[in-house]
Parts: C-alpha cells; structure tokens; sequence
C-alpha cells in the first residue's frame, strides 16, 4: 500500500486534532483512501507540554523547516496561524514541491493571491477548507458540488464566537463580557478576540467564499466589516418586539454582476431559517440558478470538528498524489484566466430597510424634528416606536425604515446626531429579509 508522509506544522488546539485523528483514525482512514497517511512529523515551538498523544521517536520536533526541507514529505499541513512564519513555511514548502494543507483564513484572506499564484507557479496543491466554517464543506460545496451554478447569494454566520455571545445575551440575558470570557475559556475565540468581536474573522472567511462563488481575486480590503460590540440589550429587546433576531451576518451577492461584500449585525425575521442557528454553530445558506437554496450548517470552531475539514484536504490531495496529478480542481474554483479583479460595490450604495434607535429628549415636536431629516435625506419610516416617559432625560425613539440607501443614511444620521434634542450617537442595524433578495 502506498505510503504519503505528512508534515504538520503546529501543535495547538487543530494541529492536535489533525494529529489525533491521523494517528486514532488511521485504518479508517485508509479503508477509505487506499494508502497510508503517514504522520512523519509534527513541528511546535513548545515539544514540553503534554498534548495527550503518543508520537513516535523523533515525530515531535521543534524546527518546523525540517519539516519543510524533508524530501520524503508529500503534504504540508499549516496549523500555525497567523501571517508571518506561517506564511514563510508554507511559500518554502511549495518551493520544495510540497502540497499544502492550511487553516488559516487571516492569511488566505490577506495573502491568498500570492500564494495561489505560487502555488500554479510550481505546480502543487493548496487546500484550505478548514479556513471557513470548521466543519462545513463549503469550499468543496463551491469548488465542487455547485460548479454548475451561477451563485446568487451566500448569506453566512461565519464567526462562533460572535454567534455564541449574541445567543445567550438574546435568550438568557447574559452579560457581552462574561460570554465572550466563555467563549475564550472554550477555545472558539480568536487569540485576539477582537478579531471575532469586531466583525474581521467572519471579514476573512467571507472574503474567501466571496472569491470562490463570483470567479474574483480574494479582496478582504474591500470587504465591509462591522462587529457586534456596539449591540446593546435594548437592540436586541426591539428586535425581538419587531419580530427579528440580531445576527452578525456575512452576507456576498451578485446582482448581475454588481458584487456586495458585507459582514455586519443584521436584524433577520425568526422564521428565516439562520436565525434558529444559535450559540457557537455556523451556517451559511447558498442560493444560485440550479440549486435554489443549500443550507450548511455546523460547529464552525474547536478542535476535532476543524480537524475533520483538514484531514479532508489531506485526502484530496492524497488522491491526486495516487493518480500522478496535481491541481486537478481550481484552487479558487475557477480557471486562473478566468478569475477577474472585481470592485467590491461601496458600501455607501447599499439598499436596504434599516433599523434607527435614537436617544431624544422627550418633549413635543422632538418626532417631527427627527422624521424631518429623514425625510430630506429621502428616507421613508415604515414604522416608529418611542418608550413612554419613566423618567426625565432622553427616551429611545426607533424606526424602522423601507428601502433606503447607505449613504442617505449615513447622512441624515449624522444630521440627527448634531441635534440638540439627541443624545449619543443613533444605533443604526441594516435588516436582511425577504426583500433583499437578488
Ligand atoms: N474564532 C473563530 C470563531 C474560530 O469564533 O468562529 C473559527 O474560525
């Protein structure tokens, strides 16, 4: 039985995922491959601590360019992160004719491009299913099960994290802070966890899937990104008085060929199936010409589900070794010559309906004042609330709008937020449902 010897770089939380099913799944593995995965080395800068798995001699070594300089290694399995040594092994393990296996979005998001371009340039693999989703094949869905497609839409919550704390403030009333502190002590949250928290994690995958579905050059630079940190309990009381749940979505369209790139808190009905997507789980729900919808789902983080995902580029790649091929997919689903830079549409351009808290004085004409602006700036209310008087001081007045543009927004928020009679800046939460539909 042929033998491929793999290299993993990285042993934390994936990495001794990758490790433990290599080693405990092996027969299964290859009952299922026809070869043998043959872990010859996994390399960390810590060999001390005890990762709970029985390497053989001379496996756990501590210079991660031994491993990328190893003649007998076939694939290379980044499990680093990050964008600085990271990327350097990778680029060395290609230039030595190595296939790579990567999890790590933050560099596919920033500098895929060139390592894609490396990757043609000599002739190997690159796979990196585990950058997106953990578990969730949607990079085979894009890159395989879907090519017939012209896709439509893809509307995702891509960060765990971001999931798991806005669940339970939602249905528990928990504190941000204390659920994020949960989601670190779980390992979900990003080293940073302002990555999570700040909207640029779930940025880095939708960027990714963005490249993937529309044939572009990956463009995180272009890609908006908001977070959840300014989503506060009475955001999500009004959503739920309005029928919506708060969601960060990461949400990619085509609308004949204008493309939109958005990670932002969006107020979705609860009858749409993502908002039943609760606590640390991602979905993403796909909508193109043959298929109508696909909806994926699953744990987007932690270790073994996001072992499972490399371990399944592993064995691609592994098949393509056993046919003499390489690159027999696209790496970005498409033929490089037909993978275009495409402008991202700016986000000012935007139509959507929207959601508008203000912190007003309560005293008469305050609401005509309010609905004034709006409408010079061409903005129409589909409906207003305000908080019956408790106290003296400011009240929340919220509305919700119909179809407006971004910048029209932007504009008569601003106006609002110089008035006298408001306090604090607006809260202003974009609304996805059923209209938005391309
Ligand atoms: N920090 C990420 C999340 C981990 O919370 O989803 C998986 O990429």
């Amino acid at each position: 039985m042929k033998t491929i010897a793999i290299g993993l770089l990285g042993c934390g939380t994936v990495g001794v995922g990758v490790a433990k099913l290599l080693l405990e799944n092996r027969a299964l593995i290859q009952s299922r491959l026809g070869a043998d995965l043959h872990l010859k080395y996994v390399a960390d800068i810590d060999t001390t601590t005890d990762r709970g798995l029985a390497f053989d001699d001379g496996v756990f070594i501590s210079d991660a360019f031994t491993v990328v300089e190893d003649p007998d290694i076939d694939i290379v399995v980044e499990m680093i992160g990050g964008q600085g040594i990271a990327k350097d092994l990778i680029l060395k393990a290609m230039e030595n004719g190595k296939h790579v296996v990567t999890a790590n979005k933050a560099l596919m998001a920033s500098q895929g491009n060139t390592l894609i371009e490396k990757a043609r340039e000599v002739n190997v693999d690159l796979a990196y299913e585990a950058s997106v989703g953990g578990c969730m094949p949607i990079i085979k869905a894009l890159r395989e099960s879907l090519v017939s497609n012209h896709i439509r839409s893809m509307t995702g919550i891509l960060n765990g994290t971001c999931n798991y704390i806005l669940s339970r403030i939602t249905d528990e009333g928990s504190e941000f802070a204390q659920v994020l502190a949960e989601a670190q002590a779980e390992g979900y949250a990003e080293a940073d966890p302002t990555l999570d928290v700040e909207g640029h994690d779930a940025a880095h995958k939708l960027a990714i899937v963005t490249a993937l579905a529309f044939g572009m050059e990956i463009n995180l630079a272009d890609t908006y990104t908001e977070g959840i940190s300014k989503i506060t309990p009475i955001d999500i009381d009004f959503a739920r008085q309005f029928g919506y749940r708060i969601k960060l979505l990461a949400i990619a369209k085509n609308d004949n060929g204008k493309i939109e790139a958005r990670v932002h808190p969006t107020m979705i009905p609860e009858s749409n199936q993502l908002s039943k997507i609760n606590g640390i789980l991602n979905a993403i729900m796909i909508t193109g010409d043959a298929i109508g919808d696909v909806l994926l789902c699953g744990h987007g983080a932690g270790q073994l589900p996001t072992a499972s995902a490399v371990i399944s580029d592993i064995v691609d790649i592994a098949r393509n070794i056993m046919a003499g091929i390489a690159r027999r997919i696209p790496v970005l689903s498409y033929q490089p010559e037909h993978i275009q830079r495409i402008p991202v549409m700016p986000m000012d351009e935007l139509f959507t309906h929207y959601y508008l808290r203000l912190a007003a004085l309560d005293k008469p004409g305050v609401l005509s004042i309010v609905s004034g602006v709006l409408g010079q700036h061409g903005i129409s209310i589909k409906s207003v609330q305000q908080i019956s008087r408790r106290k003296a001081g400011t009240v929340p007045i919220v509305m919700l709008t119909h179809h407006a543009r971004e910048l029209d927004i932007k504009n008569a928020m601003a106006e609002i937020a110089a008035l006298d009679v408001v306090e604090d800046d607006p809260m202003v939460i974009r609304i996805e449902d059923e209209s938005n539909h391309v």
